[in-house]
């Protein structure tokens, strides 16, 4: 999380924007960077990993981490060294997180639609495939039961349940709420019984957990905590039967966007563990499959104010060189991400309708109180998950820089693509 501070007496109306322990105006400057960039605080998000491993108090459990939140290199590695399995939902993710350092063993693979080059790299990941292919249909069991045998391989499941939550149960919107009945995601209830039956008739199938994972940036734990009741519930009747390993209730642990977020990771955990040992099943593990709550908060997009433009009855934009293409929550979800001054200038403040180049009326990141006199760049906050993973070259833009501090410097950096890859790129069919 960004921090403000006066550390100059001489100019104390200048607040100075800190990430990691470092001047994002210095970062700015720095000629491999520019802007737009983003910039990533490691020790933050290895501290809310070992903060979230803490809450299970010493009770066997895996942290999965949702790769897809921020799948660059040293996140992953990072998270992997703070000792996260991942959850992964393609093949490109899988083989990443075995290049990141995580063992087959630790990694859960969800997401509908696998295909069967995709099945293959999970069975045939390590000595005996990853952890759990988790299988979101009937129908996927018998796919990955045919590719299991077809190489001659055991292959681990888990079953993704469905639980039928009603849509409007959780506090989130309606593009990333996953557990009810109109979902693509999960086995419905109904279908439960047949899943066992197709699990247990195999011989190249071991169905070792039961899972789910019900939405994004929940904000309170009731509907959370519903779906995990219905995965131990099914995960009891399946005991006797399969040799169960772990039960997984999922991600989807929300962030404060500056709205607050009345609850943390650890209340999630501490809620779940009391209903796992509610019902007896405390000796299996406990997953969970965070992806915004360990790397959103510690991650910001800073941008360079182009120019403004100022039209009749007040309207004032302040157009940015950061789009849609590079963050494009705000867009998608009607996201709010808090905007900041780099270098705040001192006097008055004005409302400012902070905006992109790209030619959408949606790249619009919202009205800003923003200072009124002119300043040079923007922080946009929060925007550690879902930001450079999602980002596109719309509009013959480049992918953002990124950039990785550790211990209070910079460690790594991925430069922007020079404009001239996406103009070749358009000429390279032939
Ligand atoms: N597990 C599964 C099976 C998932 O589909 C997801 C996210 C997660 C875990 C991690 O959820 P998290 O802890 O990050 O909330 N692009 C959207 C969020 C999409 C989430 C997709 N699934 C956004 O920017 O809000």
């Amino acid at each position: 999380m960004p921090t403000s501070r006066r550390p100059d007496p001489a100019r104390p109306s200048v607040d100075v924007l800190e990430l990691g322990g470092v001047r994002l105006a210095e970062i700015v400057a720095d000629p491999r960077v520019g802007t737009p960039s983003y910039v990533y605080d490691l020790d933050g998000m290895v501290a809310d990993a070992k903060a979230l491993h803490a809450s299970f108090e010493g009770a066997p459990h895996l942290v999965s981490y949702a790769m897809k939140a921020n799948s660059a290199g040293p996140v992953v590695r990072a998270l992997a060294e703070a000792g996260c399995g991942a959850d992964v939902v393609s093949g490109a993710e899988l083989v990443l997180a075995m290049r990141c350092g995580i063992a087959p063993d630790a990694i859960v693979y969800s997401g509908v639609a696998k295909t069967d080059e995709e099945l293959d790299l999970a069975i045939a990941g390590g000595p005996e495939g990853i952890l759990a292919i988790q299988a979101e249909s009937v129908e996927e069991i018998a796919r990955v039961d045919a590719r299991a045998r077809t190489l001659g391989r055991t292959a681990r499941i888990s079953l993704r349940l469905n639980p039928a939550l009603d849509a409007d149960s959780l506090d989130t919107h309606r593009h990333i709420n996953t557990g009810h009945d109109d979902a693509k995601f999960g086995i419905p209830l109904a279908s439960v019984p047949t899943a066992f039956a197709a699990a247990s008739a195999s011989r190249n199938l071991t169905l070792v957990g039961l899972t789910a994972h019900v939405g994004s940036q929940v904000t309170a734990t009731d509907g959370y905590l519903a779906s995990a009741r219905v995965v131990f519930r099914v995960a009891r009747e399946a005991r006797g039967r399969f040799p169960l390993r772990f039960v997984d209730t999922g991600g989807g642990f929300g962030i404060d966007y500056g709205a607050g977020c009345p609850v943390t990771p650890a209340d999630f955990i501490r809620a779940t563990r009391a209903l796992q040992k509610e019902h007896g099943l405390d000796d299996l593990v406990l997953g969970c499959e965070p992806g915004r709550s360990l790397v959103g908060a510690h991650g910001v997009l800073l941008a360079k104010v182009i120019q403004r433009k100022v039209g009749d009855a007040d309207r004032r934009w302040l157009m940015i060189d950061a789009g849609m293409n590079d963050l494009m929550r705000p867009a998608l979800y009607q996201a709010r991400h808090r905007v900041v001054p780099l270098e705040a200038a001192a006097g008055e403040s004005l409302m400012w309708k902070v905006v992109g180049p790209v030619c959408e009326s949606s790249d619009d990141f919202g009205p800003h109180e923003l200072p009124a006199a002119a300043f040079g760049h923007v922080a946009i906050l929060d925007a550690g998950a879902y930001g450079y993973s999602m980002a596109s070259r719309y509009n013959g833009r480049a992918l953002p820089a990124e950039v990785f501090l550790r211990g209070g410097q910079i460690v790594a950096v991925k430069e922007r693509r020079p404009i001239t890859d996406w103009v070749e790129d358009q000429l390279s069919a032939r």
